[in-house]
């Protein structure tokens, strides 16, 4: 696949500063560290486009860039980061649940969740959230060279008892930022969901 072009286009925190050119628009949300920027680098082959950290709560706002002149790759701020502030959290609860259940153009929900732990509550507040949207969702496990073959089936499984306890049937991707591992799979969703 060609590297796309990427390019930053704006940070928002309020509903009416969100893009209104409607273009489709992916959007990348899990918990604060699981990867999103770093996912979302590797996809466009952009490293340091998304700003990373090593201490979460990096990325603070809902974060747009703009590849292809086609769609929005949009990195959303991480929930369940001890220290953010209450405003910030309400920012969460407010903006960031409003715009994944209301937004028209959003195209597709990237939930990730890290292959080292089981979900915690907020992943799986995340995919009650998501459940009964009619948004196209899938959950892409990060950081998969981490762990061995066996610890990452069991992540598989892990994720799939909390969606099945549901009854909400997902994709679920296997990816690793640092190898490559699942991003061509990712693209194919992506390109599935935002150019049909
Ligand atoms: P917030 O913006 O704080 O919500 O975090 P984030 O979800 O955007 O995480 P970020 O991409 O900043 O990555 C957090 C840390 O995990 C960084 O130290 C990354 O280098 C590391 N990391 C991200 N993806 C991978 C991966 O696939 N493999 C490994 N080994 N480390 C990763
Ligand atoms: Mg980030």
């Amino acid at each position: 696949m060609k590297k796309p072009a990427a390019r930053f286009f704006r940070s928002v925190t309020r509903w009416e500063d969100l893009p209104d050119d409607g273009l489709p628009e992916v959007a990348f949300a899990g918990r604060s560290n699981v990867g999103k920027s770093s996912l979302l680098n590797a996809l466009l082959r952009a490293p340091g486009l998304a700003r990373t950290s090593s201490t979460p709560g990096k990325t603070r706002q809902l974060n747009f860039y703009r590849v292809n002149e086609q769609l929005y790759f949009v990195d959303l701020p991480g929930y369940g980061y001890a220290r953010t502030s209450q405003e910030e959290r309400r920012l969460w609860g407010r903006l960031i649940t409003r715009y994944l259940q209301e937004r028209p153009t959003l195209a597709l929900v990237v939930h990730l969740i890290d292959s080292r732990h089981p979900p915690t509550p907020l992943d799986e507040a995340m995919m009650d959230l998501m459940r009964g949207q009619h948004v196209p969702y899938l959950i892409a496990l990060t950081k998969a060279d981490k762990v061995s073959g066996n610890r990452r089936a069991q992540a598989v499984r892990e994720v799939e008892r909390a969606l099945q306890a549901r009854a909400m049937e997902v994709p679920i991707i296997p990816t690793s930022a640092h190898t490559g591992l699942g991003l061509r799979d990712l693209w194919r969703w992506i390109e599935q969901v935002s150019l049909g």
